[in-house]
């Protein structure tokens, strides 16, 4: 897809999660991708589940970046990633039975590595954290579980910054570095878990480093090829004029600095990760698009100020599917929250936002919006991210006319009903930036697109 010729759009672009995880950035990458000639994933890992339809065949993508459906695209796992190559694999080789062609998928040889023991320390803290076994709660009005996927992300997060214990992508192909670092991980973590496990009832066999090598070296085998110095092969491109797509995994919200802390995932999952995470420069990146969905979910713990328990959230529920891609559970759903995606818009320095899912609130009366918080009696139209503080606000809601008729055919603006389209005003005009893009269904076809800049040559996706 060499697109470097055309003067007309950015040459690096992000796509970020605005709110706590899946907003639809697979759909919106998938739809940009033609667009551009590398696709780079930053940060997470197979924690992140990118949905995306195309003529009504579903793919979900958790490490392998969402662009790897645009024919001929260069996509890339970069340093900030966590990689898990067993499921690595397992997505390859599922892509390609399906007629996908990888080829042009590569992966940083500086990308950390998941291994056995990070799942089953996610597993062990997280059952640990849910008996109440390790001390008070830490968050308020919340349970201690965090709700993480278990995919060993925090664990895998933590070694490489502990620093002597991570095991990189380039260590797979290197026998004898790999095991004295396995070996003393290994010799670490038995020793920190046995007796926490033991004491707790919980049943745990300890890590074997040898299978652990051994099982490692082959995953270096099949991956051999597609490892190389990622950064090199951005900046490279780069310097040919070619256009970048920063594919961001997770969201703002669940971002480690400015997210709902501790309830958040391990890296830096709003776009500034995207630096640290890729090797290019923030200011390089010279358009952010913000993916929010019309209204809110979040799975896992953590306050979520604009929860629905009742029926309304249900239908949500039910309506838009909202069943995590990645471990099937239900997602928490509620109204939109204004206040945090301003926020996010803020942390993200956002240039215009991709309203998705609108067509889910089709056949509301009314729809709320919450455009400020009511902490300790005081009224805010401003974000707190700290956990504590978030679970203590009280939504302020300003309700707006909801709209009948289903929208999911609808492929112009003006096509709109009279609600939806004033709910999206009301929403640009809160953000202060405009709607490039509103989603009225899973199909890439189920498209309202406002800017130019985003309407992908008809031709690429054929
Ligand atoms: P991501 O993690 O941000 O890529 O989002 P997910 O793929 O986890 O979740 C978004 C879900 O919504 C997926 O099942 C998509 O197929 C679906 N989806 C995306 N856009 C739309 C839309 O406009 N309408 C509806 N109904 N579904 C959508
Ligand atoms: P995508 O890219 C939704 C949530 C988990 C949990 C918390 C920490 O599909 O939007 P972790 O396993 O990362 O340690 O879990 O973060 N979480 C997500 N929720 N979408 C995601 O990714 C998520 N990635 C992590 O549910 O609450
Ligand atoms: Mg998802």
């Amino acid at each position: 897809m060499p697109m470097g010729t055309d003067s007309r759009a950015p040459r690096c672009t992000a796509v970020v999660g605005l709110q706590w995880g899946d907003e639809g950035k697979g759909k919106l990458v998938d739809l940009l991708a033609p667009r551009h000639d590398v696709v780079v994933r930053y940060n997470g890992g197979a924690n992140a589940g990118h949905s995306v339809v195309v003529n009504d065949e579903r793919f979900a993508l958790h490490l392998v970046p969402s662009g790897i459906l645009a024919p001929g695209a260069t996509t890339v796992i970069g340093n900030g990633v966590v990689v898990d190559p067993a499921r690595l694999l397992e997505e390859i080789s599922g892509l390609e039975s399906r007629g996908v062609d990888t080829s042009g998928l590569k992966l940083s040889d500086r990308a950390h590595v998941v291994l056995e023991y990070h799942k089953a320390e996610d597993g062990l803290r997280e059952d640990l954290l849910a008996r109440g076994a390790a001390g008070p709660r830490v968050g308020a009005g919340t349970s201690q579980e965090i709700g993480t996927t278990r995919r060993g992300i925090g664990p895998c997060y933590a070694d490489k910054v502990t620093r002597a214990t991570g095991v990189r992508v380039g260590d797979l192909l290197r026998p004898d570095a790999l095991r004295r670092k396995v070996e003393l991980a290994c010799t670490m973590k038995n020793a920190l878990f046995a007796g926490l496990a033991e004491s707790n009832g919980i049943e745990w066999a300890p890590f074997d480093p040898d299978a652990i090598v051994r099982t490692a070296l082959g995953y270096g085998e099949h991956l051999k090829s597609r490892i190389t110095d990622t950064t090199y092969l951005v900046h490279d491109a780069l310097a040919e004029n070619k256009r970048v797509l920063f594919e961001g995994a997770n969201a703002t919200l669940l971002d480690v600095d400015h997210g709902t802390y501790p309830f958040v995932t391990s890296s830096n999952a709003c776009v500034l990760g995207a630096g640290p995470g890729s090797g290019v420069p923030g200011h390089q990146i010279d358009r952010v698009i913000g993916v929010m969905k019309a209204y809110s979910t979040r799975v896992g713990g953590g306050p979520m100020p604009t929860e629905l328990h009742d029926a309304t959230g249900e239908r949500i529920r039910e309506r838009g599917r909202e069943f995590g891609t990645t471990t099937g559970r239900p997602r928490r759903v509620g109204w939109l929250d204004l206040v945090a995606l301003r926020y996010a818009c803020m942390i993200n320095g956002v240039s215009e936002v991709a309203i998705m899912l609108l067509d889910v609130l089709a056949g509301f009366d009314t729809l709320r919006l919450c455009t400020a918080y009511e902490i300790d009696g005081v009224r805010t139209d401003r974000f707190t991210p700290d956990a504590e503080d978030l679970g203590r606000v009280t939504p302020i809601f300003e309700e707006v006319d909801g709209f009948g008729q289903e929208i999911t055919g609808v492929t112009t603006l003006d096509e709109l009903p009279a609600g939806a389209r004033a709910y999206v005003e009301r929403i640009e005009a809160f953000l202060g930036v405009r709607a490039g893009l509103i989603s009225v269904g899973p199909d890439r076809a189920q498209t309202i697109i406002q800017d130019p800049a985003l309407n992908a040559p008809a031709e690429a996706h054929a």
